[in-house]
């Protein structure tokens, strides 16, 4: 299926968009042993344009009009949307989640090799961004059921070198937040949350709910096309309460300065369009929905794959309200499960096959294979299903076939 759309063929996300012509209509048939081929995309971004072509059309034909492109009224109507929906009081709009992250950690000033701790099962960005911004990224393991930071594998980890936390909120749902605050509290760390697969997620900490993004120092969120809420093309934001950092971010993604060719920073250019800003405030108001069908996908694999032995379905922790960016099984054998699922043009993705400790471009941090046995494992068994909101219930039943069939033919 390779070069099949250039999402795919560009990005580590490997979404495929397949042509939809072979869907059938009929009604769920969560059978195990489906007969007709009937291939189920990992993600479908046509089926969500369709549902609202005619209102993003407008939106971009709007910007195309005004001839403003960079920055302006439309992507400060964006942010002002997103800290609304956040809670906090400021979002600054940049170029991609990887910016958001970059920018945040240049904000903070820190000194060349002070240390940050960052799980080493994520999207590269994570760790990716500390390295650029000319830290030490340091690893610690995730907790085997959420996949996200364990909280005393980063105590563990401290040293006085340590100067802040990056939280990843992975597959949609919240890192344990509360653990991590109060940790960083003690210790003087700036908690950042990387809440790039997590728009919308929520937890109750100490009996208080909150969104993803509105509890760390910084929370930062990305817009690629593939994400719960996204553009048209890259895109990224950074969440605050801090008056003092958000000023600095809004230097630092135009080059370090407000005023023309005055520069108080060594900044970059990092801005968001005001096309994709356009795009992603008309798909806004669609996402709690979006997110609601997402849960519903979800809660109906979780049942309908639970006689299946050799497939243990994701856990969502009481506290969470988890937004199902992926939804992610673990798999006995979960590379024959993933052939099969190929075979039958069943989407579905590895997110990730190689934790960072063990990347080739950070083998001078000297981890070793062992260190981190929870990501290792995770690693070995995850695959991810489709769980996208336009997903239909024959869909859905053939994705429950083809994963249970597998295991019948033992
Ligand atoms: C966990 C995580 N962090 C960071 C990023 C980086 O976002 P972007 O692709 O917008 O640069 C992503 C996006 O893929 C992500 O999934």
């Amino acid at each position: 299926m390779a070069g099949r759309n250039k999402i795919a063929d560009m990005s580590p996300h490997r979404v495929s968009l397949w042509p939809r012509q072979n869907l059938s209509k009929s009604v769920p048939s969560p059978s195990p042993s489906p007969t007709k081929e009937m291939p189920v995309p990992l993600l479908d971004l046509q089926a969500q344009y369709a549902t609202m072509q005619s209102e993003l059309d407008e939106a971009v034909l709007g910007v195309v009009r005004s001839q403003r492109f960079i920055l302006g009224e439309v992507v400060e109507r964006f942010e002002a949307e997103v800290a609304r929906l956040v809670g906090v009081k400021h979002a600054v709009a940049c170029a991609s989640g990887t910016d958001a992250i970059l920018l945040v950690l240049r904000a903070l000033a820190l000194e060349p090799g002070d240390e940050v701790i960052v799980p080493p099962f994520t999207f590269f960005a994570t760790a990716g961004a500390v390295w650029n911004a000319g830290l030490r990224p340091v690893f610690a393991d995730i907790e085997p059921d959420t996949f996200n930071l364990n909280a005393d594998a980063v105590a563990a980890a401290l040293t006085d070198r340590t100067r802040a936390v990056v939280a990843v909120h992975l597959f949609g749902q919240m890192a344990d937040l509360g653990a991590l605050r109060r940790l960083a509290h003690e210790h003087g760390l700036a908690l950042i949350e990387d809440a790039a697969q997590a728009i919308g997620a929520r937890q109750r900490i100490e009996g208080k709910e909150t969104n993803a993004g509105a509890v760390g120092a910084a929370g930062c969120f990305s817009f690629f096309p593939s994400k719960n809420l996204g553009g048209f093309g890259d895109g990224g934001l950074v969440t605050t309460r801090d008056d003092r950092l958000a000023a600095v971010l809004r230097k630092l993604r135009v080059h370090g300065g407000q005023q023309m060719y005055h520069h108080e920073l060594v900044g970059t250019n990092s801005r968001l369009d005001a096309l994709q800003a356009a795009v992603l405030l008309a798909k806004l108001p669609r996402l709690a929905g979006w997110t609601e069908a997402r849960r519903r996908n979800a809660g109906w694999y979780d049942r309908a794959l639970a006689p299946a032995p050799h497939v243990r379905t994701p856990t969502s922790r009481s506290e969470n309200y988890h937004v199902y960016h992926q939804y992610t099984v673990r798999a006995q054998r979960r590379d024959r499960l993933k052939a099969h699922l190929d075979r039958h043009g069943i989407g579905n993705a590895i997110y990730y096959p190689v934790p960072l400790h063990l990347q080739e471009c950070f083998a001078s941090l000297g981890y070793r294979r062992g260190d981190f046995p929870e990501s290792e494992r995770a690693a070995g068994e995850v695959l991810s299903l489709p769980v996208y909101p336009e997903l239909t219930d024959a869909q859905r039943g053939e994705v429950v076939g083809r994963v249970s069939e597998v295991y019948e033919r033992d």
